[in-house]
């Protein structure tokens, strides 16, 4: 099929999260299906043209900008490294020459509404200058939601979009691109469809609503996931909408990248290793305590800790039960950027408890890599999650995580209680810091009292496999699903 995936961000170009993780790599596995896939994402300033080679195409798009008039892009043309699919960039000074992506300093840039409504219009405009005809076009998160929308007006009657379908991914129900309702102006779809069912909401624009109503389908990116956002408590206030739209919700599950994140084949950790040979990780423990200045023991469990500190990784619940973990005999380090509060609450623990607790402020890709590598255990105790990456990664680490059984974390991790010979972590349930400390200190007291265990369970975590094959396959199928059902549709 003809895919163009649109996304706001693509790994090693511009990264946020896990968005550009799944970006950057699933249309290299549906090119190996032999898809002509294509990528289209924004030209920050964070985009480096020189490293990546890329090459500006002739000629502009004119995209119409509502009362705006019309704005103006060039286009960049690169590939995702180590393959033949094609990424384009779209430039526009105004836009996207800014340091951040969506932010800077924690403040949300005050036109996402144009600049995302700009993108997404673009991304049309990047196929009839391609001259190429997309079987599906691929939606991700609310950058691009409005595409689906776009589609089914604007361009519902363009014999170049003739036969495309829409698919959307929701990485995170959370972030719904809300704005003013001043953006149906820039949308330019007409106010008739400035309704409960389609754009409106309290008064203001949703973008990611209209898209889960206009797309062909919707998948969320865990099948847990996809049914948790059916309900109040996962769905953000869109759970009846979603509810109602089920017959055309999936939840394929995100896989990994391999290439980057094997123990055995890894240049970003001090020592390799594998399943049969654990000698190296041993020393990536050690090297790890020596980075954050912790006792170098070998004995103590070391729960490493990456990621977005924000809400929605439990970075709350840490804060409520880090007083009664810092009683047990264990050592944490933690890597992570995002609320204030957070930075200057953790930077605190570490100071008070410099031979339990280590702490780095900033985002560090190398850092990461050596976390995963070094600890014994991870923690991810995530109020919610869509999927997850950092407990996939540690599971192929050997480096056994310690979830909260939500979303991707409940689907991809197996709890050591239910099953002591195939466990591959430690999951809780409830949302609360006893929850939180009682379930460390569980797997605390397996570490120190049955090894065999720990061996047993770092075994089974080191052979599971999370490939992107099996989810593109997973997507080959949902875009054929779409594509038949336009056709018959439109008959
Ligand atoms: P989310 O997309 O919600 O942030 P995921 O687990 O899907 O969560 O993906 C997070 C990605 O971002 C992982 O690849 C993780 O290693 C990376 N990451 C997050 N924070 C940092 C950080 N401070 N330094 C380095 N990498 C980070
Ligand atoms: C989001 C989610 C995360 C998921 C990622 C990629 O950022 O928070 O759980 O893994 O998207 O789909």
């Amino acid at each position: 099929f003809n895919i163009l995936l649109a996304a706001s961000e693509a790994v090693p170009f511009a990264k946020s999260g896990g968005l550009a993780d799944v970006a950057g790599a699933l249309p290299k596995a549906l090119r190996a299906l032999g898809h002509d896939v294509r990528v289209v994402m924004p030209r920050y300033y964070i985009v480096d043209t020189e490293k990546y080679g890329l090459k500006k195409l002739n000629g502009s798009l004119g995209v119409p900008m509502g009362s705006m008039g019309e704005a103006w892009a060039a286009v960049y043309e690169g590939v995702l490294p180590g393959s033949d699919v094609p990424v384009y960039f779209i430039d526009h000074e105004g836009f996207f020459g800014r340091k951040g992506l969506y932010d800077e300093g924690g403040q949300a840039y005050g036109d996402n509404d144009n600049r995302f409504i700009f993108f997404s219009k673009a991304v049309f405009q990047l196929a009839k200058m391609l001259r190429f005809k997309p079987d599906v076009i691929h939606a991700n998160d609310w950058h691009t939601a409005s595409i689906p929308l776009l589609l089914n007006t604007t361009y519902a009657f363009d014999p170049d979009f003739e036969n495309t379908g829409t698919l959307l991914t929701i990485h995170n129900l959370q972030h719904q691109g809300k704005f003013y309702k001043g953006a149906m102006d820039v949308l330019g779809v007409g106010w008739e469809h400035y309704n409960a069912d389609e754009l409106e909401e309290f008064g203001g624009v949703n973008l990611l609503k209209a898209g889960i109503v206009h797309a062909d389908a919707v998948n969320a990116v865990s099948r847990k996931y996809a049914n948790e956002i059916r309900t109040a408590e996962f769905g953000w206030g869109l759970e009846g909408l979603i509810d109602a739209n089920a017959h055309k919700l999936y939840g394929i599950l995100n896989g990994v990248d391999y290439d980057e994140w094997s123990p055995a084949v890894d240049p970003l950790i001090p020592q390799t290793f594998d399943v049969d040979n654990l000698a190296g990780k041993a020393i990536c423990k050690q090297e790890l305590q020596r980075e954050f200045g912790l006792p170098e023991r070998e004995d103590v469990p070391l729960i490493g800790l990456v990621g977005r500190l924000a809400e929605q990784k439990g970075i709350g619940l840490l804060a409520g039960a880090i007083w009664n973990l810092m009683e047990l005999d264990i050592q944490i380090v933690l890597l992570g950027t995002g609320e204030t509060w957070a930075e200057f609450f953790f930077s605190d623990v570490a100071a008070k408890y410099p031979d339990k607790f280590g702490c780095y402020i900033g985002y560090r890709n190398d850092l990461a890599h050596r976390i995963e590598a070094g600890s014994d255990l991870f923690l991810m105790p995530s109020l919610f999650e869509p999927c997850g990456l950092n407990q996939i990664y540690s599971l192929r680490y050997g480096t056994l995580p310690i979830v909260r059984a939500t979303g991707g974390l409940d689907d991809t991790i197996r709890n050591y209680g239910n099953d002591h010979q195939s466990g591959t972590g430690f999951k809780f349930d409830f949302a609360t810091p006893d929850a939180l400390s009682n379930t460390v200190k569980w797997a605390t007291e397996i570490w120190y009292g049955d090894p065999d265990a720990i061996d047993q369970m770092r075994l089974n975590a080191m052979q599971q496999r999370f490939d992107w094959e099996v989810a593109a396959e997973a997507y080959g199928d949902l875009y054929c699903r779409i594509i038949g059902g336009r056709r018959s549709s439109r008959h």
